[in-house]
Protein backbone atom coordinates (compact mmCIF):
# COMPACT_ATOMS: atom_id res chain seq x y z
CA UNK A 1 0.00 0.00 0.00
CA UNK A 2 1.11 3.58 -0.69
CA UNK A 3 0.89 6.13 1.90
CA UNK A 4 -2.72 7.16 1.59
CA UNK A 5 -3.36 10.96 0.81
CA UNK A 6 -5.48 13.60 2.99
CA UNK A 7 -7.72 15.37 0.62
CA UNK A 8 -10.68 18.21 1.71
CA UNK A 9 -13.40 17.31 -0.88
CA UNK A 10 -16.64 14.96 -0.78
CA UNK A 11 -16.50 11.23 -1.08
CA UNK A 12 -19.17 10.31 -3.85
CA UNK A 13 -22.48 9.11 -2.45
CA UNK A 14 -21.40 5.38 -3.18
CA UNK A 15 -18.27 5.70 -0.92
CA UNK A 16 -20.39 7.51 1.70
CA UNK A 17 -22.52 4.12 1.84
CA UNK A 18 -19.77 2.10 1.44
CA UNK A 19 -18.52 3.39 4.69
CA UNK A 20 -21.37 3.80 6.45
CA UNK A 21 -21.67 -0.14 6.11
CA UNK A 22 -18.12 -0.64 7.30
CA UNK A 23 -18.89 1.70 10.67
CA UNK A 24 -22.09 -0.70 11.19
CA UNK A 25 -24.27 2.39 10.46
CA UNK A 26 -27.67 2.29 9.57
CA UNK A 27 -28.23 1.77 5.75
CA UNK A 28 -28.95 4.90 3.59
CA UNK A 29 -30.73 5.11 -0.02
CA UNK A 30 -28.16 6.78 -3.07
CA UNK A 31 -30.57 10.08 -2.79
CA UNK A 32 -30.19 10.44 0.66
CA UNK A 33 -26.13 9.90 0.73
CA UNK A 34 -25.89 12.44 -2.52
CA UNK A 35 -28.03 15.03 -0.84
CA UNK A 36 -25.81 14.33 2.59
CA UNK A 37 -22.53 14.26 1.13
CA UNK A 38 -23.17 17.33 -1.05
CA UNK A 39 -24.49 19.63 1.99
CA UNK A 40 -21.47 19.11 4.39
CA UNK A 41 -20.07 21.97 5.32
CA UNK A 42 -16.61 20.45 5.44
CA UNK A 43 -15.37 17.03 4.22
CA UNK A 44 -12.09 15.08 4.33
CA UNK A 45 -11.06 12.09 2.53
CA UNK A 46 -8.24 9.93 2.66
CA UNK A 47 -7.45 7.90 -0.18
CA UNK A 48 -4.99 5.05 -1.38
CA UNK A 49 -4.72 5.27 -5.21
CA UNK A 50 -8.00 6.45 -5.59
CA UNK A 51 -9.60 3.98 -2.86
CA UNK A 52 -11.15 5.95 -0.05
CA UNK A 53 -9.86 4.70 3.50
CA UNK A 54 -11.10 7.20 5.74
CA UNK A 55 -13.32 9.86 6.46
CA UNK A 56 -14.51 12.81 8.62
CA UNK A 57 -17.31 15.36 7.86
CA UNK A 58 -19.31 18.38 9.62
CA UNK A 59 -22.74 19.26 8.58
CA UNK A 60 -23.81 22.27 9.82
CA UNK A 61 -24.70 26.36 8.65
CA UNK A 62 -21.08 26.79 8.59
CA UNK A 63 -21.02 29.99 10.70
CA UNK A 64 -22.51 29.38 14.37
CA UNK A 65 -23.29 25.51 14.33
CA UNK A 66 -21.47 22.65 13.53
CA UNK A 67 -21.61 18.68 13.88
CA UNK A 68 -19.02 16.35 13.36
CA UNK A 69 -19.65 13.16 12.01
CA UNK A 70 -18.76 9.95 9.77
CA UNK A 71 -14.93 9.86 11.72
CA UNK A 72 -14.27 6.35 10.17
CA UNK A 73 -10.72 5.15 9.22
CA UNK A 74 -10.79 1.71 7.38
CA UNK A 75 -9.70 -1.20 9.72
CA UNK A 76 -6.84 -1.96 7.74
CA UNK A 77 -5.17 1.16 8.68
CA UNK A 78 -6.68 1.90 11.83
CA UNK A 79 -4.05 2.62 14.82
CA UNK A 80 -1.75 4.36 12.27
CA UNK A 81 -2.49 7.99 13.55
CA UNK A 82 -5.04 8.64 10.37
CA UNK A 83 -7.54 9.31 12.45
CA UNK A 84 -5.90 11.91 13.41
CA UNK A 85 -5.27 13.34 10.92
CA UNK A 86 -8.21 13.27 9.48
CA UNK A 87 -9.30 15.57 12.84
CA UNK A 88 -6.55 17.64 12.55
CA UNK A 89 -8.23 18.79 8.66
CA UNK A 90 -11.68 19.39 11.34
CA UNK A 91 -10.52 21.07 13.73
CA UNK A 92 -8.07 23.68 10.78
CA UNK A 93 -11.37 24.13 9.31
CA UNK A 94 -13.62 25.07 12.06
CA UNK A 95 -10.87 27.24 13.35
CA UNK A 96 -11.41 28.92 10.24
CA UNK A 97 -14.84 29.14 9.69
CA UNK A 98 -16.70 28.83 13.50
CA UNK A 99 -17.67 32.82 14.50
CA UNK A 100 -17.50 33.83 18.11
CA UNK A 101 -20.30 32.53 20.08
CA UNK A 102 -20.45 29.12 17.73
CA UNK A 103 -21.51 25.94 18.81
CA UNK A 104 -19.27 22.43 18.11
CA UNK A 105 -20.84 18.72 18.80
CA UNK A 106 -20.07 15.35 18.51
CA UNK A 107 -21.63 12.51 19.51
CA UNK A 108 -19.23 9.98 20.14
CA UNK A 109 -19.66 5.63 20.51
CA UNK A 110 -19.89 4.58 23.33
CA UNK A 111 -16.50 4.38 24.74
CA UNK A 112 -14.61 6.29 22.02
CA UNK A 113 -14.73 9.95 23.72
CA UNK A 114 -11.40 10.00 24.74
CA UNK A 115 -10.26 10.04 20.95
CA UNK A 116 -11.90 13.51 20.63
CA UNK A 117 -10.82 14.60 23.93
CA UNK A 118 -7.47 15.30 23.08
CA UNK A 119 -8.69 17.86 20.39
CA UNK A 120 -10.17 19.76 23.33
CA UNK A 121 -13.80 18.39 23.49
CA UNK A 122 -15.35 17.62 26.89
CA UNK A 123 -18.25 15.75 28.28
CA UNK A 124 -21.22 16.40 28.90
CA UNK A 125 -22.54 17.47 31.48
CA UNK A 126 -20.23 20.02 31.76
CA UNK A 127 -20.34 23.80 33.28
CA UNK A 128 -24.10 25.31 31.45
CA UNK A 129 -24.49 22.35 29.76
CA UNK A 130 -26.46 19.36 30.42
CA UNK A 131 -26.32 15.43 29.25
CA UNK A 132 -26.40 15.54 25.62
CA UNK A 133 -29.42 14.16 24.00
CA UNK A 134 -30.39 12.22 21.07
CA UNK A 135 -33.85 11.98 19.21
CA UNK A 136 -34.06 8.11 18.58
CA UNK A 137 -34.80 7.45 14.72
CA UNK A 138 -37.51 8.94 13.33
CA UNK A 139 -38.33 6.74 10.57
CA UNK A 140 -38.16 3.12 12.13
CA UNK A 141 -37.52 0.47 9.49
CA UNK A 142 -41.14 -0.31 8.98
CA UNK A 143 -41.87 3.71 8.14
CA UNK A 144 -38.84 3.30 6.00
CA UNK A 145 -39.93 3.96 1.80
CA UNK A 146 -39.72 1.15 -0.46
C1 LIG B 1 -11.96 6.11 15.97
C2 LIG B 1 -11.08 5.95 14.73
C3 LIG B 1 -11.53 6.94 13.67
C4 LIG B 1 -9.64 6.26 15.13
O1 LIG B 1 -8.83 6.16 13.98
P1 LIG B 1 -7.35 5.58 14.06
O2 LIG B 1 -6.67 5.89 12.77
O3 LIG B 1 -7.39 4.17 14.48
O4 LIG B 1 -6.78 6.46 15.24
P2 LIG B 1 -5.28 6.91 15.44
O5 LIG B 1 -4.34 5.84 14.99
O6 LIG B 1 -5.12 8.27 14.84
O7 LIG B 1 -5.25 6.96 17.01
C5 LIG B 1 -5.12 8.15 17.67
C6 LIG B 1 -5.36 7.93 19.11
O8 LIG B 1 -6.72 7.64 19.31
C7 LIG B 1 -6.83 6.49 20.12
N1 LIG B 1 -7.97 5.73 19.65
C8 LIG B 1 -8.04 5.02 18.53
N2 LIG B 1 -9.25 4.43 18.44
C9 LIG B 1 -9.92 4.79 19.55
C10 LIG B 1 -11.19 4.49 20.06
N3 LIG B 1 -12.01 3.66 19.40
N4 LIG B 1 -11.57 5.05 21.23
C11 LIG B 1 -10.73 5.86 21.90
N5 LIG B 1 -9.48 6.17 21.49
C12 LIG B 1 -9.11 5.64 20.32
C13 LIG B 1 -5.56 5.71 19.88
O9 LIG B 1 -5.27 4.89 20.99
C14 LIG B 1 -4.56 6.78 19.72
O10 LIG B 1 -4.12 7.23 21.00
P3 LIG B 1 -2.57 7.40 21.32
O11 LIG B 1 -2.08 8.43 20.33
O12 LIG B 1 -2.58 7.90 22.73
O13 LIG B 1 -1.98 6.06 21.12
C15 LIG B 1 -11.10 4.50 14.18
O14 LIG B 1 -10.76 3.61 15.21
C16 LIG B 1 -12.43 4.08 13.58
O15 LIG B 1 -12.69 4.29 12.40
N6 LIG B 1 -13.28 3.45 14.43
C17 LIG B 1 -14.58 2.98 13.95
C18 LIG B 1 -15.52 4.15 13.70
C19 LIG B 1 -15.63 5.02 14.91
O16 LIG B 1 -15.72 4.55 16.03
N7 LIG B 1 -15.64 6.34 14.65
C20 LIG B 1 -15.81 7.29 15.68
C21 LIG B 1 -17.26 7.43 15.89
S1 LIG B 1 -17.63 8.50 17.18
Amino acid sequence: MATPVVLAESPSAAEFIGLRRLMGSPEVDEESATKTTKNAVFSVCLRDRGRLLGLARVVGDGVLYFYISDVVVHPELRGSGYGVVLMNAVMEYLKSAARPGAMVVVVPLKDRESFYERFGFRRCPDGQFGTGMYLPPIIGEADRPE
